[in-house]
């Protein structure tokens, strides 16, 4: 799961695959990076902290990283949260097998649409939920996917 930062969107829903993914009693590896350096080792914004605890998933634990050019080889998928971080990742991509594991996360509930996740970071709190829900809709189909 990618995003800008790796402290609002990616966290969310690598929180909420990884709580699916266990509670499907999948062994399924679940991450998160930002495709900037901005926030490298902390933890996901407070906002987007309590949305998920309001609604039962844990990011807490989760610290930012950047993405990196091997985590082609160590993932099967990988999900961008908007078209500027599908760009960014698309750059790094070495061959044709690094490009086919780029997909854009909500062409999961609305294929071929190319929308993105908007970013919560600048905005009001109504933001956070709401990224929370388009979240989880597009990890439930993922989970039903890849079980
Ligand atoms: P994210 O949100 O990409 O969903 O983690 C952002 C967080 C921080 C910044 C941009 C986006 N920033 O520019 O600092």
């Amino acid at each position: 799961m990618v995003c800008l930062g790796n402290i609002c969107r990616s966290p969310m829903a690598d929180g909420l695959l990884r709580k699916k993914v266990a509670e499907a009693g999948l062994s399924v590896e679940v991450d998160s990076a930002g495709t900037s350096s901005y926030h490298i080792g902390e933890a996901p914004d407070k906002r987007m902290r309590e949305t998920a605890r309001k609604f039962g998933v844990s990011i807490d634990e989760l610290r930012a990283r950047q993405f990196v050019q091997s985590d082609f080889d160590a993932f099967d998928l990988i999900y961008a949260m908007d078209e500027s971080n599908y760009q960014n990742m698309l750059r790094l991509a070495r061959t044709n097998e690094d490009e086919s594991k780029l997909k854009l996360i909500l062409n999961e509930i609305h294929p071929g649409a190319n929308m993105n996740v908007p970013d919560p970071y600048y905005g009001g709190d109504q933001g956070f939920v709401d990224v929370y829900n388009m979240l989880d809709e597009a990890t439930s189909i993922i989970l039903e996917k890849i079980r």
